[in-house]
């Protein structure tokens, strides 16, 4: 049966071999420690038979807000709702201690995660120039909760 739960320190590797497969950046081990210790609840993974196939992080930004810092399925086994699932856990868990709106960053040539984004209610409210390391510009996306 397919499970989502909290991530652990034992995770890290799998995890961090979704993101470097999945995210075009260079993220290192400690990073998502770090993320663990600021608010292990946001940080959750999609376990099945034992095997991570994707997982959601952020951070708590003020009483109201929330900011997705990663969300990532291994690329054999998307669009099967998996991403979905991860997405709408943490907006649960968001909504459980009163967050009102969620923000995240997205590439503006991740076409795919923009309309992943907007089909389950985010909207872009900017453009960010040079975000991302490789001189990308990103579009902050917003959903109220
Ligand atoms: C964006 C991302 C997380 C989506 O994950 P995913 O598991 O493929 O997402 P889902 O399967 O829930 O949804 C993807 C599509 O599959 C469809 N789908 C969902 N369940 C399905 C099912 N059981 N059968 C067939 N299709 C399905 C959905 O309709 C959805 O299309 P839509 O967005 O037009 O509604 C994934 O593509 C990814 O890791 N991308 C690379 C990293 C990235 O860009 N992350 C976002 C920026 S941080």
């Amino acid at each position: 049966m397919p499970l989502i739960r909290r991530f652990k320190k034992e995770d890290l590797e799998k995890v961090r071999n979704i993101a470097d497969i999945s995210l075009k950046e260079e993220y290192n081990t400690e990073l998502f420690l770090t993320i663990k210790e600021m608010w292990n609840d946001g940080f959750q993974v999609y376990e099945i038979s034992g095997e991570i196939r994707g997982f959601i992080c952020g951070m708590i930004i003020d009483p109201e807000t929330v900011r997705v810092l990663m969300l990532a399925v291994h690329p054999l086994f998307r669009n099967r709702g998996i991403g979905s699932r991860l997405l709408q856990r943490f907006v649960e868990i968001s909504s459980s201690i009163g967050i009102k709106k969620i923000v995240l960053e997205v590439r503006v040539s991740s076409k795919r995660a923009i309309s992943f984004y907007r089909n389950r209610g985010f909207q872009i409210t900017d453009r960010l120039k040079d975000f991302y390391t490789n001189g990308e510009d990103g579009y902050k996306m917003v959903r109220f909760l």
